[in-house]
């Protein structure tokens, strides 16, 4: 999934080689072919990236269990590839690794935190951690990016499966708390994402597209304003619109009579005409025609067409896969 044209994935990957890591390994299941053939051997990181298959989606410490021989007795970071950090991670890491401390996490306060891992605080010290508590004891949920040395191998072999059948690594770091090991936690400052969700994606677009700087050549306007920040990548043209940043729009897509509004990512090779877009992503190869109405808090996959029909009945016609939701007025 992108956000702002970029896989999500490819930030993560980016955060960890910007703290000096250069081994990286990627826990890979169903879509790991997809993965492979997008990061490849990681040289264009800048990185060594090495693949390892988990079998079954059997949960995060159950993923930490099968890196073992990979880690060997080094310490290492964790870090979920749908989780978005605005700073990076360089500083968490720098202090692990001069703290030496057994494990290190991050927190965060979210308004749900039922939906995460939570910690229970006691004057600023983690004395415990729960996996989707339904009352949870703070409002302090687990960032996914985690510190480790190898005493969690201990821990992954110690801990149960949970009711949804995974090991979870919050589970693991509980047992070092228990086990008097020392469990390290910082509150992250900046924004935070984990973008499961469709809000949640959406948010993140508007995170990164607010911090992203203008680059348009006039030669690929014709007719055409635009206002705050607009970046357009190679051999995009827009025609007879209007292009409101922060919005992103990917290499060789068309803009003809349209209207492409804040928090947009369009992805490469698509066509918007005679529409109106806002706070949406689009994928790549999608052709947005004609649609009558504004599409906002929109996401496309690739290469949909969404347009207003020329012939009788006046319907709505849909082909749409799974796990899709469509609002119609
Ligand atoms: C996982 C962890 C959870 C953590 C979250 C952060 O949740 O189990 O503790 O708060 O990542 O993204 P999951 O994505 O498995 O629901």
């Amino acid at each position: 999934m992108p956000i702002a044209n970029k896989p999500i994935l490819f930030y993560g990957i980016e955060a960890i080689r910007d703290a000096g890591i250069q081994d990286i390994a990627i826990i890979v299941g169903d879509t790991a072919e997809e993965v492979k053939q997008a990061v490849g051997d990681g040289s264009r990181f800048g990185a060594r990236v090495h693949y390892i298959k988990q079998d079954a989606p059997l949960g995060l410490a159950h993923a930490v269990k099968i890196s073992r021989d990979y880690m060997g007795q080094e310490p290492f970071v964790m870090y979920l590839g749908d989780n978005l950090l605005s700073g990076g991670i360089r500083g968490f890491v720098d202090e692990f690794t001069r703290g030496k401390y057994d494990a290190q996490i991050l927190l965060t306060r979210v308004k749900n935190p039922s939906d995460f891992g939570v910690a229970e605080l006691t004057g600023g010290r983690v004395v415990g951690l729960e996996e989707k508590p339904k009352k949870p004891k703070s409002d302090y949920a687990l960032v996914g990016v985690y510190m480790f040395t190898p005493s969690i191998f201990e821990a992954t072999e110690k801990i149960k499966p949970s009711w949804r059948n995974e090991l979870e690594i919050t589970d693991a770091i509980q047992y070092l708390i228990e086990h008097d090991y020392h469990v390290q936690s910082h509150i992250v400052e900046g924004w935070w994402k984990d973008t499961g969700k469709l809000e949640d994606m959406l948010d993140a677009n508007r995170m990164v597209l607010t911090g992203m700087a203008t680059r348009v050549e006039m030669k690929q306007l014709e007719d055409s304003e635009f206002h705050g920040h607009v970046h357009l990548d190679d051999d995009v043209e827009v025609k007879r619109s209007i292009l409101r940043g922060p919005i992103i729009i990917g290499k060789g897509s068309r803009i003809v009579d349209a209207y492409i509004g804040p928090f947009t990512s369009i992805g490469p090779g698509s066509r918007v005409e005679k529409s109106e877009i806002e706070n949406s992503i689009v994928l790549e190869n999608c052709q947005i025609i004609d649609i009558g109405s504004r599409m906002t808090d929109s996401l496309i996959g690739r290469n949909v067409i969404v347009r207003r029909g020329d012939k009788p009945p006046r319907a709505y016609r849909f082909m749409v896969g799974d796990n899709s939701e469509i609002t119609v007025l």
